[in-house]
């Protein structure tokens, strides 16, 4: 049984937190918030262990195997660097950290402590990503020369059916390390890592700041592989309000063969894809056969799927497949866009 600490219960921690009743030999033992309402929902899914404190947590993890950590930006060096000094297996949310400084501490804590520990690059473990990253290696449509991957929602600014106020750390660049760039951005320069298997540099950058705030609120971002020249368009956004099951997120991979477009991997409705996947759930409950949790939820199951790999890795002691150098190597893209776009003092004349 691998026990399990939960750190921050808000939107990604409950998330997780409810993941791991559906991973077999995996119990949540523990976990820590500030806020009492989220240990109380924590409560009710059976952990025993409250803290309001993480340090608490740490402290007292003697019986602990490993931590989810989703705390805000700023939080996750400082968690990070003492579950790992208390000989725990971690699990972050995205962004390993806010800068390249503080990464490159995580890697060399991370070598130093022989611990499993990963990042939730969870568009990695999407059910279309795979799928094309499969096609791409079997050399389906040739050598990749372009990837073109785009997604615009509403950020921090998405609410529940009752307006709320977004969390302050989320516009204060100390804290937050950056805007829509780091926040989405993140995960599409992940994507251009992972296809094309290769480290890359950023040859141009634009923000916009149409909102005022002091971070960006879109970004748009040229990048190209080391090796293969392989070229990436990013385009990213906080500005769009969409509504499930719309989503504004668009991948196409160029190949000097033909091309993949995400679009064809994934579901045309996901309500449709919903309904076949619970009615082969409770087929397979009649037929006192497993369920596959999550699976109706399209999107969702990839932050199942990724933390089941993690505790695998735990459980059979291999690498996770996304390290602490993945998320150091997307850190020092994002910085090197901010120093591109900076250099030109915001304009692009
Ligand atoms: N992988 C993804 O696609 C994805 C999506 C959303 C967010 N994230 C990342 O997950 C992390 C958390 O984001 P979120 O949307 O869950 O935020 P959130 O605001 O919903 O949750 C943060 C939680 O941390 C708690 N907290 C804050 N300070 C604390 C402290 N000092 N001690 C204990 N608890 C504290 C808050 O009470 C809150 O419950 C961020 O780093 C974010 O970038 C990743």
């Amino acid at each position: 049984m691998v026990n399990v600490g939960v750190i921050g219960l808000g939107r990604m921690g409950m998330l997780h937190l409810m993941d791991c009743l559906h991973i077999d030999d995996v119990k949540v033992v523990a976990a820590a918030d500030s806020s009492k309402k989220a240990l109380n929902k924590a409560k009710s899914f059976g952990v025993s262990r409250l803290y309001t404190d993480y340090h608490d947590l740490l402290n007292d993890s003697s019986d602990l195997d490993a931590v989810i950590i989703s705390l805000p930006n700023f939080l996750h060096f400082e968690s990070v660097q003492l579950a790992l000094e208390a000989g725990l297996n971690v699990f972050v949310e995205k962004p390993m950290a806010r800068n390249v400084d503080e990464c490159r501490k995580i890697v060399r804590l991370v070598e130093k402590s022989g611990r499993k520990f990963m990042v939730g690059h969870v568009m990695r473990f999407e059910d279309d990503i795979v799928k094309m990253k499969e096609a791409v290696d079997k050399g389906v449509i040739g050598k990749l020369e372009v990837v073109t991957v785009e997604e615009v929602i509403n950020g921090p600014f998405s609410h529940p059916r009752v307006p709320s106020p977004v969390a302050e750390w989320w516009f204060n660049p100390e804290k937050s390390g950056g805007g829509a760039l780091l926040d989405i951005g993140y995960h599409l320069i992940d994507l251009f890592r992972f296809f094309t298997g290769e480290d890359c540099g950023a040859v141009f950058s634009c923000l916009d700041y149409r909102f005022n705030l002091p971070v960006e609120d879109g970004a748009i971002l040229v990048l190209r592989s080391s090796n293969s020249s392989t070229k990436g368009i990013i385009n990213v956004g906080w500005y769009q309000k969409t509504i499930y099951p719309k989503y504004d997120f668009n991948l196409t991979l160029h190949g000097n063969a033909g091309y993949l477009s995400a679009a064809d991997f994934r579901p045309r409705s996901l309500y449709v894809h919903a309904l076949k996947e619970g009615t082969k759930n409770l087929l397979r409950k009649l037929f006192g056969r497993k369920i596959t949790p999550l699976s109706y939820t399209y999107y969702y199951e990839a932050f199942y799927k990724e933390l089941k790999h993690f505790f695998d890795c735990v459980k059979d002691d291999l690498n996770p497949s996304v390290s602490a150098v993945d998320g150091l190597k997307t850190i020092e893209l994002i910085e090197k866009a901010y120093k591109l776009f900076n250099e030109k003092g915001r304009s692009v004349d």
